[in-house]
């Protein structure tokens, strides 16, 4: 990052220090918790959108509601900003009732929604102006903001022309800008880089780290991205159908799964390796996701292949979700929707999990397989990801 813009940060981070500190003074309820929610419900007529929610977002944390389409993200988010009322239960956010101090929440927090929402006429430059004078700040104060935050999301260039004429990258840069001109101690931010590309998505998450590095600021952000879930957050909750259905860091969340999943490729007795494969104390679980590879490279569609797992553990369902069982739906999860029928002599995929005292070694494996008839071509290591989480808990996957 360019040195004028470490001291633009450094600036930053005083200002939110300040502003935080100065409310607490206000009959703020100064309990630890920047976000609160318990049991929080709200319906659309039939349609359960947040069922019971329960959150605690600790100060300066950033904490991503990361579920699909229709989760319920958008919904918690607009009632905890307040643009629309809760059914039931309460939620606090900077220690404020959303439904009983509405104006302080407000005064206290950044928002940027799902769907832009830029008046497309209007320059970068009035847009923040206006958004600035709507919290009734004074207009030097605005000047001295705008300038710090354009250079912080690099839109000096193009400040003074209409939104209208600005790429997607710059309107959701633009956003943040004036979810940040207020200067807010929480931000809200639904689906921040929904339909960015790479480099746009990286700049603004580099935005953030940069911001939350400098200040305490705390961040809610939507998300169906599991990088940019398991990226920034300290904190993922993990929603579907407006239930909470897990919460956890990134890192423990992944970990509850088991170890990598080893994928090995190879051709041969597969019967037999099978067998030798049941029969190891160091292996949780394994997968045949077989496919034969014709002479011209393109494959073969065939059943899919069942889950094995050595010492009874045989199907994802089975009740009572031991480790083991957790470490077979790991495999599962893992495997793509392209399973294949296991063809004599084709090339064989399988997919397995070490029991986490075997650690990551894959040496111990190849030779296992090569004892054992069947011939590895190649080995390769795949992480689990939030994905596999989302499927332990809900049985499907977040892409679905
Ligand atoms: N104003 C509304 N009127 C009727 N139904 C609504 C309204 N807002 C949301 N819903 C419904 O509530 C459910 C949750 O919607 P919500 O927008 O919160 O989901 P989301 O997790 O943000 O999804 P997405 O990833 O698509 O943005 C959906 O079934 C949606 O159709
Ligand atoms: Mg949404």
């Amino acid at each position: 990052m360019p040195l004028f813009l470490e001291s633009r940060l450094i600036v930053l981070a005083t200002i939110f220090k300040q502003n935080r500190e100065g409310k607490l003074a206000q009959g703020q309820d100064a309990g630890v918790y920047a976000i609160e929610t318990s049991g929080l419900t709200k319906s659309f007529g039939k349609v359960k959108a947040v069922v019971g929610l329960d959150l605690k977002v600790e100060e300066g944390a950033l904490y991503a509601l990361l579920g699909p389409n229709g989760a319920g993200k958008t919904t918690t988010i607009n009632l905890l900003t307040t643009l629309i009322g809760p059914d039931k239960g309460m939620a606090k956010v900077a220690g404020y009732d959303v439904v009983k101090q509405p104006g302080m929440v407000r005064r206290s927090i950044g928002v940027t929604f799902q769907e832009v929402s830029l008046d497309r006429n209007l320059t970068g430059r009035s847009l923040l102006d206006i958004h600035g004078r709507l919290y009734q700040l004074p207009q030097k104060e605005i000047k001295k903001r705008i300038e710090q935050l354009v250079e912080l999301v690099e839109l000096q260039e193009v400040l003074d022309r209409p939104v209208k004429t600005y790429s997607g990258g710059m309107k959701r840069r633009l956003e943040l800008a004036r979810g940040l001109l207020t200067e807010p101690s929480i931000l809200f931010l639904d689906e921040p880089t929904v339909g960015l590309d790479p480099h746009n998505r990286e700049n603004i998450w580099a935005y953030l780290q940069e911001l939350r590095s400098r200040g305490n600021l705390t961040i809610m952000l939507t998300t169906h991205y599991l990088d940019e879930a398991e990226k920034l957050a300290d904190k993922v909750g993990i929603i579907d159908e407006g239930k909470l259905v897990v919460e956890g860091s990134p890192a423990s969340l992944i970990a509850s799964l088991g170890t990598d999943i080893i994928k090995l490729t190879g051709s041969g007795d597969l019967a037999r390796f099978k067998e030798a494969l049941r029969q190891q104390e160091w292996i949780a679980a394994f997968r045949v996701a077989s496919e034969r590879i014709k002479q011209d490279g393109s494959s073969i569609e065939g059943a899919s292949a069942p889950v094995s797992a050595p010492r009874g553990v045989e199907s994802p369902e089975t009740a009572g979700k031991s480790e083991e069982t957790a470490l077979s739906e790991a495999v599962e999860a893992t495997t793509t929707a392209s399973d294949m029928a296991v063809e004599p002599g084709g090339i064989t995929e399988i997919l397995i999990n070490l029991t986490s005292e075997a650690g990551r070694s894959v040496k111990p494996l190849v030779d296992l397989a090569e004892h054992n008839g069947f011939e590895v071509a190649d080995v390769s290591l795949q992480r689990p990801t939030l994905n596999e989480v989302f499927f332990k808990y809900t049985g499907r996957r977040l892409r679905d």
